[in-house]
C-alpha cells in the first residue's frame, strides 16, 4: 500500500533531475479478486502501517462479522502466533477500523 503511493512520487524526484531519462511506468500490481484497497475510515492508516506486511487487506475484510473484543484477540493473536509488529498503541485504532468496516453496507467494503 506505502509502497504504492512513494514509488512514483520517487519517479517523480529523479524526472526532475534527468527527465529524458525517466520512463515512467504503474509501480502498482493488482492480484486478481482481490480488493486491494481498504475502504476510507478512521484507523486505515494504522492497519495499513500494522496489518498488510503479511497478507493482503482481503484476508482482513472477508471475515466474518465480529465484536471489537475478538478483533482484538484476531490482533493479539497475529502478535503471538504470527510474530507481527505491532505497535500496542495502534491496536485501538485497528480494532476500530474493523469494526466500522464490517458494520459498512456489503457494496462499500
Ligand atoms: C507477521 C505477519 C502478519 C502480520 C503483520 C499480520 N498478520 Fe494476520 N495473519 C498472518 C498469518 C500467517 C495468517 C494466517 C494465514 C493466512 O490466512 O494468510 C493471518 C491471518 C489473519 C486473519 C484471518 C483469520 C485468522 O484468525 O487467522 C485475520 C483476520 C488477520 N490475519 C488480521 C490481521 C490484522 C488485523 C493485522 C494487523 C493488526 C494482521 N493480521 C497482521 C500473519 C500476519
Amino acid at each position: 500500500m506505502m509502497r504504492r503511493a512513494i514509488l512514483p512520487a520517487l519517479l517523480l524526484l529523479a524526472a526532475c533531475d534527468s527527465p529524458a531519462k525517466v520512463a515512467f511506468q504503474d509501480a502498482s500490481i493488482a492480484l486478481p479478486d482481490d480488493p486491494i484497497d481498504l475502504p476510507e475510515g478512521p484507523g486505515r492508516d494504522a492497519v495499513l502501517e500494522n496489518c498488510t506486511a503479511c497478507h493482503s487487506p482481503s484476508t482482513m475484510l472477508q471475515q466474518p462479522k465480529v465484536s471489537a473484543e475478538k478483533w482484538e484477540s484476531i490482533v493479539g493473536k497475529m502478535k503471538k502466533l504470527y510474530k507481527a509488529p505491532v505497535d500496542d498503541a495502534a491496536v485501538p485504532a485497528i480494532v476500530g477500523y474493523m469494526v466500522h468496516v464490517q458494520s459498512l453496507p456489503e457494496g462499500e467494503r
